[in-house]
């Protein structure tokens, strides 16, 4: 049975930085994602403190707010059957010193701040993920 779903990708300043873009979508498109919204942004640390507001009592949460609003990052709205964990397994364990061979924190990743991509974690922060970039 089908179980189509959507999740929010974003291609994070590291990798806009190095230009690395259209690969990330072509390793999304050969693994049968469908990129049904894209958009190249540059938000605000305000902005990115509300998007990463669940991390908010972590010791990073500063760094990271920091790091996503430092450049251009690429948000994506993708669809795939189990598009969530699928995305999660494309792209790899958060620390890409740690990420499998062939996902894309292993292949593109630098650290576990720079570590390339965001993707939304269940389907149900994937609908709040999305709403945030997306909704008009
Ligand atoms: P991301 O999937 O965007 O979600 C939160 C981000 O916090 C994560 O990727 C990492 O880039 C970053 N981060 C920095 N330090 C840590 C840490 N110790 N554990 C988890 N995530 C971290």
């Amino acid at each position: 049975m089908s179980n189509i779903e959507q999740t929010l990708s974003i291609i994070k300043p590291d990798a806009v930085e190095r230009n690395l873009q259209d690969q990330i979508k072509n390793d999304f498109k050969n693994n049968g994602f469908k990129i049904l919204k894209e958009k190249k942004i540059h938000i605000t640390k305000e902005e990115a403190e509300k998007f990463y507001k669940v991390h908010e009592s972590k010791p990073f949460y500063n760094d990271l707010c920091t790091y996503l609003s430092s450049g251009p990052i690429i948000v994506m709205n993708l669809e795939k059957d189990n598009a969530v964990l699928e995305n999660r397994k494309l792209m790899g364990s958060t620390n890409p010193k740690e990420a499998e061979e062939g996902t894309i924190r292993k292949k593109y990743g630098i650290s576990i701040d720079k570590n390339s991509v965001h993707g939304s974690d269940s389907v149900e922060n994937a609908k709040i993920e999305l709403d945030f970039f997306f909704k008009s």
